[in-house]
């Protein structure tokens, strides 16, 4: 689907309520399919990644129905599925589901879409193998043959900051003999750790370093907060297209994942956190945003697990900062749903940014008008067509989005939320 962006916007005005965050969502279904009783999960992602979640749980016997919310009924035991689980365009579901599945008494096979079938699998397969697991795949790449094996604990020492590597082994220690331990770099989104404690596991962190033992998990109900990464488009737009003021109700305001607010601070944005509370053990608030001259920044190090999927639209809003912004140690970013480095510099340059690609993120010099007139593509990857709507909102001249419909992956709602703010 195209997208045409031409509407001569005066500003962005108005309240919206964020939707469910995907990263929660996943692993709301996730550990209630793996939980003893029934599960009531409020405010489930309509996204299309947590929905493969869904069915690939539902495809290993889980009885899952909607009403308002979504009930899970389950054993605490997953059964052998009778074909390929399908996870779709979702890594989070590939890399968590392979943890769950390498300690069960059956085998099974994890696919995915062509740019999953792309994404690297090695960072979860090899410390699983280091656990006992046993996972055949192409060359580190899905399909996922996941032979189930009885596994035992390791101590982990990861390389790499990241959620889904760190979820998949503790997932895998939930089965396995033993504490099993897993350090980090810098700290990554802690939902799993915060979930699973409240689902009754035997799990503790300290700093960077997280340790869980063989458990049990019970049903609960999960009432899922909105998601950042999702606001992070609103907080972007309302940072630069002039005459804006919106209020983003109903935001996850984990530590963890904040990281955006704290660059648009840096930047100078005029963002402020109207009300915070915290529910089913995560922090939540209200987000206010208005126009504001913003400046140039760096962005490296610990920050970047807490906003890198907002990276791109950062780049967006870095556009738009006097003077030169320079974001490193990002190199993770070409393994996501696309090369994001190369993505971004590629598809804003043509809108007439000036930015440029390094190896482990980008330089941009701001402030620069962007004149638009030209057609961008998304590379099926959703927050790049979120990201160029952002930007295509500032440009002086008309910008088609080529595969807009990848919105749906994490934002069904996109569209028609911004519509409810446009001047
Ligand atoms: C996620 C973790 C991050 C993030 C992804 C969702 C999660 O990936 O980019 O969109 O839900 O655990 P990495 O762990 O690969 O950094």
């Amino acid at each position: 689907m195209q997208k045409v962006i031409d509407k001569n916007i005066k500003g962005l005005n108005g309240t919206v309520t964020i939707p469910s965050d995907k990263s929660i969502s996943h692993r709301a279904v996730m550990f209630a399919s793996l939980a003893k009783g029934k599960s009531i999960i409020k405010n489930f992602s309509k996204g299309q990644d947590p929905l493969s979640s869904l069915k690939v749980c539902r495809a290993l016997g889980i009885d899952a129905q909607f009403s308002d919310d979504l009930i899970i009924y389950s054993s605490g035991k997953l059964s052998t599925p009778i074909t390929a689980l399908d996870c779709g365009n979702s890594g989070t579901t590939m890399r968590l589901m392979s943890g769950i599945l390498a300690g069960q008494n059956f085998n099974s096979v994890l696919i995915g879409d062509e740019s999953l079938s792309k994404r690297p699998m090695k960072r979860v397969i090899e410390p699983l193998t280091l656990m006992g697991g046993e996972i055949q795949s192409n060359g580190y790449k899905s399909p996922l043959k996941v032979n189930g094996k009885k596994l035992h604990s390791i101590d982990y020492v990861s390389k790499l900051a990241s959620a889904q590597v760190k979820s998949c082994i503790l997932l895998a220690g939930l089965y396995a003999e033993g504490k099993t331990t897993f350090t980090e770099p810098y700290i990554s989104r802690d939902h799993t750790e915060r979930m699973l404690k409240y689902m009754g596991a035997n799990i503790c962190s300290d700093k960077n370093t997280v340790t869980i033992e063989k458990s049990e998990l019970e049903g609960k109900t999960i009432e899922i907060c909105g998601d950042i990464s999702s606001a992070a488009y609103f907080i972007a737009a309302g940072l630069i297209v002039p005459n804006s003021k919106i209020i983003l109700k109903n935001t996850g305001l984990n530590p963890t994942r904040t990281g955006i607010i704290e660059a648009a601070l840096k930047m100078g944005g005029n963002v402020e956190i109207l009300d915070k509370k915290t529910v089913s053990g995560e922090e939540v608030g209200d987000i206010q945003i208005s126009y504001s001259d913003l400046k140039s920044c760096i962005i490296e190090g610990e920050i970047i697990p807490r906003l890198i999927d907002e990276l791109p639209v950062i780049a967006v809003m870095a556009t738009q900062a006097e003077g030169t912004t320079v974001i490193k140690d990002a190199q993770d970013l070409r393994n996501k749903e696309s090369d994001r480095i190369k993505a971004v510099v590629t598809e804003l340059q043509k809108l007439g940014a000036d930015i440029e690609e390094t190896q482990d993120g980008f330089i941009i010099n701001g402030k620069k008008a962007l004149k638009g007139n030209a057609e961008v593509e998304t590379y099926h990857d959703h927050r790049l067509a979120m990201s160029l709507f952002v930007a295509g909102l500032i440009c002086e001249n008309p910008v088609s989005i080529n595969g807009f419909e990848w919105v749906d992956i994490s934002f069904p709602e996109f569209d028609q939320l911004f519509n409810t703010l446009t001047l």
